[in-house]
């Protein structure tokens, strides 16, 4: 019996060379062994080169298929080229089960080779006196041997340099312009790279918190393959961070006012009870304030947002003013601010109904926009200190009707609104500040939370706003 023995180097060629023979001498696959497997048969020397017609699309499976890791890829190549001779037909039926097979492996080695063009990360090394291009090395894990397969691509795409890739298997190198394929290496220890940080900046920028699919991202990116790639690294923080990132994009993009938004706010107008000649109450007050045309910027919102929550609160809580979705349902904190805000409650352990939730100005700034498509978009403005100073007059019957234990003023609108200081949160945060509408503490705003653009910031200030709001909540328990 014939028994082909391949090197561990060039057994690709040699492969092709013992096939071509076995099979112009008409050999059956079953009395052939590859690999050195001689059974019980002695080995027989192989019969001599003859010349072999071969459909291109065999050479072409053929060369992806030797690159799978099954050991039997040999002894099927085999079978098919054997059949071939009598079966020109069978490259075409791709229900034969043989067929069937090979397209598999072909498959999983062209997968594999995809993956190894797009994950691939080279690092640089020093210079060399003799050596004036630059040069790189990238240590890579694929799951067949692909390396002499994927080899040339990176010699195209990386002319201008020297290279060299190391997998567990085999390597490539390209010097001076010269590609060389050869065994494979332990991994080596490669320097860090400056070009490690770019790409994390680049992958952190390109990730789309919007579209996880944790599924879909796996097999795009294998897990087996993330250990070799430094913006990998970024992954689960990025993961840990996606939902404030959601919400920011959401909150960012202003959602469309409304069709006709002034006959809605003037049905709004219309359908109200009359302004209370006296406030003497908080249910008159926000009666009151429904009507109120104190300042300009009641002509373009929709309509005030009073506070809600129990008449009797030991806790008040401020905000800035109402913002795109406020505005529209007429309620303070339901968007994306308030998103942040309940979460944070919820860790400190208070609940929207115990506490009386308001804002420092009663109507949304915005500025129309124009939207590509026509349409308008509203972006929020931040109010100035003339509207807060008129603003006040309601936030002060607020406070007077309320009696609360404290007032949390979150950000700088409201912080200002309540103690008419403007000096910063920073310093001031978590510590109680005597005023004379009584105790204020104040913490950041949930918006200051989704606009940080840095990750560790945006936990530290979420965790301080959950810190703040347990004082808080302790204070007036
Ligand atoms: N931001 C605020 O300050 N208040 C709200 O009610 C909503 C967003």
């Amino acid at each position: 019996m014939p028994v082909v023995v391949l090197p561990d180097t060039g057994w690709r060629e040699a492969w092709r060379d013992a096939a071509r023979r076995l099979a112009a001498a008409d050999v059956p696959p079953d009395e052939v062994a590859w690999d050195g497997v001689a059974g019980l048969f002695a080995p027989e020397p192989l019969p001599p080169a003859q010349p072999l017609t071969v459909p291109r699309a065999f050479v072409d499976l053929a060369d992806t298929v030797l690159c799978h890791r099954d050991p039997e890829r040999f002894a099927l190549l085999y079978r098919l080229l054997h059949r071939l001779r009598h079966e020109r037909g069978i490259m075409g039926n791709p229900a034969d089960p043989l067929m069937a097979r090979l397209e598999a492996l072909a498959k999983s080695v062209r997968r594999d080779s995809h993956k190894m063009r797009a994950f691939v990360r080279f690092r640089e090394l020093p210079g060399t006196d003799d050596a004036p291009r630059r040069r790189f090395a990238a240590w890579f894990e694929p799951e067949h041997f692909i390396v002499a397969r994927n080899a040339p691509f990176f010699a195209r795409r990386f002319a201008d340099m020297d290279w060299t890739i190391l997998t567990p298997d085999e390597r490539a190198d390209f010097i001076k312009g010269e590609l060389s394929v050869g065994p494979g290496a332990p991994k080596p220890d490669l320097p860090e790279d400056a070009s490690e940080a770019l790409w994390t900046t680049y992958f952190t920028n390109i990730f789309n918190p919007a579209r996880i699919k944790l599924d879909a991202m796996r097999s795009e990116m294998p897990v087996k393959y993330w250990k070799n790639m430094p913006e990998t690294q970024a992954i689960p923080a990025m993961l840990a961070d996606a939902e404030r990132r959601v919400i920011q994009m959401r909150s960012a993009a202003a959602t469309v006012a409304p069709a006709r938004a002034a006959q809605i706010s003037e049905r709004y107008r219309s359908a109200m009870p009359k302004a209370p000649d006296r406030i003497d109450t908080l249910e008159q007050a926000g009666e009151a304030a429904r009507h109120c045309t104190r300042c300009h910027l009641h002509c373009d919102a929709t309509q005030t947002v009073w506070g809600e929550g129990p008449a009797d609160a030991r806790l008040m809580i401020v905000g800035e003013q109402p913002g795109d979705h406020e505005d529209l349902q007429g309620r303070p904190f339901v968007g994306p601010a308030g998103e942040i805000l309940a979460e944070a409650m919820g860790k400190a352990g208070l609940a929207r109904e115990e506490v009386w939730l308001t804002n420092a100005v009663k109507h949304f700034k915005f500025k129309p926009q124009m939207t590509a498509r026509g349409g308008k978009r509203r972006l929020h403005q931040n109010p100035d200190r003339a509207e807060i100073d008129i603003c006040k007059w309601w936030l002060d019957l607020e406070q007077r009707f309320i009696q609360p234990k404290l007032t949390l003023a979150l950000g700088g609108t409201a912080a200002y609104a309540l103690t008419g200081r403007k000096e910063g949160i920073t310093r001031r945060r978590g510590k109680v500040e005597e005023t004379e509408g009584g105790p204020v503490m104040l913490s950041w705003h949930p918006s200051y939370i989704l606009r940080v653009p840095d990750v560790g910031a945006a936990n530290e200030a979420r965790a301080q706003l959950v810190e703040d709001l347990r004082l808080a909540a302790r204070f007036v328990a």
